[in-house]
């Protein structure tokens, strides 16, 4: 028996770049799909049959009614928020329990992590991270300082555990003078979206995935923000604070690393960022607005303005470095469609130095950029690359050309149908 892989699908610049589209559109060729990474700081869009779901916890796979989805080891789950997310699946008619597996192994958002993550962030000042506010810092901390929670606590002696880690968390916030809160509604929905867990199945998803890798199973991994923001090799401090990277599909969902297959990077066509941080190609200008408006670029998760800019050629260099990318996946070319030229940054300058690599502080350096030829066409209903007008298939020659990978997979529209393979 052909022994199966798993093949991950990564953002690979600072998330958002259209995971949630392309999961979907995969999952009719693998029997299960997994989340290795991140909890509700996601937001994974899908939209088909003029239906839009905006998933954050749960796999973007679930809408194959055959397939198995599951949320790994390596995630972090928030009770109240997953089952407001699954509530609104079975809503639509998607039944879920038999169908979503969840690692015992996941650790639990509990509210007080989000009262931290609101008080970290407000010690911070102007140097805030800019988080989503979901608590994934201090979830993925106490993990680290083994003391977090994990679902599979909550079969065992569970109240006693919350409370004891309920009360290291008031402990700081007093110490922080942060207490000027009040979580009891929220307490009140978290410990009902306990008890709806319990109709899931809690289990060890490490052997499940192994034992159907075995039977000669695929997996499709389902990555959750982006490499550059990943907690090794983002930007550091301004990350999330989870391994995003192909490293982090095999520690978060136990499987090894010869079972990788594919490894999809995927990207939009220009760039995106939510949050602080450094982003050289941010684009103040009306070109900027112009993106964000077209590209509709407002967080999924908190509405917020994403910061528009070209492609960043170092940036996915790296990423693609980082991951052993070994195909691309070009997303949102339609929204560039109006623009006479296209710039794409291929170095950074800073001080009369000129760099290609990812440098170790990226704050204060500028772009350096070539110029291309837009295609002034609408690419919207384009779904054969025989149609492609000639300047987008020289961009997508010149992406291939200077990253050295195939770009594989073109989108051209946020519907599962406006999708083209290579
Ligand atoms: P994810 O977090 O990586 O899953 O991405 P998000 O869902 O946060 O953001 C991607 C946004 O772009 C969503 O609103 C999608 O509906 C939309 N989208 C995806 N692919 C395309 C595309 O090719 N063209 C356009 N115009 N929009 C797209
Ligand atoms: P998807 O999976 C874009 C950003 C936040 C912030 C930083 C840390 O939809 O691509 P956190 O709440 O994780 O501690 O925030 O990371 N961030 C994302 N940006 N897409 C995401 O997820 C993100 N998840 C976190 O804006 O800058
Ligand atoms: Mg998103």
């Amino acid at each position: 028996m052909t022994k199966g892989k798993v093949d991950a699908l990564l953002g690979i610049v600072f998330g958002d770049e259209g995971k949630g589209k392309v999961v979907d559109y995969f999952t009719p060729r693998y029997d299960v799909v997994a989340r290795f990474a991140g909890g509700p700081n996601a937001g994974h869009t899908i939209i088909f049959d003029g239906k839009k779901f905006v998933l954050r916890s749960i796999p973007s796979g679930i809408f194959d009614e055959g397939k198995i989805n599951i949320i790994g080891n390596g995630c972090v789950i928030a009770p109240d928020l997953f089952m407001s997310e699954a509530h609104e699946l079975e809503a639509a008619g998607y039944e879920l329990t038999k169908r979503l597996h969840i690692s015992r192994r996941a650790h639990l958002i509990l509210p007080t992590h989000r009262v931290l993550d609101r008080a970290y962030e407000a010690a911070k000042g102007k140097n805030k991270v800019g988080t989503t506010g979901k608590g994934i810092g201090p979830t993925y901390s106490d993990k680290a300082a083994r003391v977090g929670l994990r679902v599979g606590d909550i079969l065992h002696n569970f109240d006693e555990k919350y409370k004891a880690l309920k009360a290291r968390h008031e402990q700081i916030l007093r110490d922080l003078h942060y207490t000027d809160y009040d979580i009891t509604e929220e307490e009140q929905k978290w410990m009902q979206g306990i008890e709806y867990m319990r109709k899931f199945n809690l289990t060890d998803t490490e052997y499940e995935l192994n034992h159907a890798l075995a039977e000669g199973k695929n997996v499709l991994a389902e990555g959750a923000q982006g490499s550059l923001l990943d907690i090794d090799h983002g930007t550091y401090p301004y990350v999330s604070s989870s391994s995003t990277t192909s490293g982090g599909v095999c520690t978060g969902l136990g499987i090894a690393p010869n079972s990788i297959g594919h490894v999809f990077g995927i990207f939009k066509a220009y760039s995106t960022r939510v949050g602080g941080g450094p982003f050289p190609v941010e684009l103040f200008d009306e070109t900027g607005d112009t993106i964000r408006h077209i590209g509709n670029e407002y967080g999924a998760v908190t509405g917020r303005n994403r910061r528009c800019g070209w492609l960043d050629l170092v940036a996915l260099k790296y990423a693609i470095m980082i991951n052993g990318v070994t195909d691309l996946v070009m997303m949102k070319g339609d929204v560039l469609d109006g623009f006479d030229t296209i710039k794409v940054c291929t170095a950074y300058t800073k001080d009369g130095e000129t760099v290609t690599e990812i440098p170790y502080d990226t704050e204060g350096w500028q772009p350096v950029y070539e110029e291309l030829p837009g295609w002034k066409t609408d690419l919207t209903a384009v779904r054969a690359e025989k149609d492609f007008p000639a300047a987008f298939a020289s961009y997508i020659a010149y992406i291939e050309k200077a990253t050295g990978t195939p770009i594989k997979i073109v989108s051209v529209g946020p519907d599962r149908e406006a999708t083209i393979i290579r």
